[in-house]
């Protein structure tokens, strides 16, 4: 499965780093390192919604308040 997290300037301001860091931390914690591949990505073009985030090419907007629902939602359900 892949992750992809944009860190755009918008997406940025919308705190990108911090979805990413909560994200790195879900994968340690539920360890999925061999599960998941996380990269980043300049602009989807979705600056809207941000932060932009797609799994395995489906969109989400995720923000840093909700990476835990949508880790859950969007990755765990899917491996499981
Ligand atoms: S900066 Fe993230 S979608 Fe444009």
């Amino acid at each position: 499965m892949k992750i992809t997290v944009c860190i755009g300037s918008s997406c940025h301001l919308k705190g990108s780093r911090q979805v990413v860091e909560g994200v790195q931390s879900l994968i340690a914690k539920h360890d999925l390192k061999n599960k998941v591949e996380l990269g980043g990505v300049f602009c989807m073009g979705k600056c809207d919604t941000g932060v932009s985030v797609t799994v395995d090419k489906a969109y989400h907007s995720v923000q840093p308040e909700n990476v835990e629902a949508f880790f859950k939602e969007a990755v765990l359900k899917k491996l499981a």
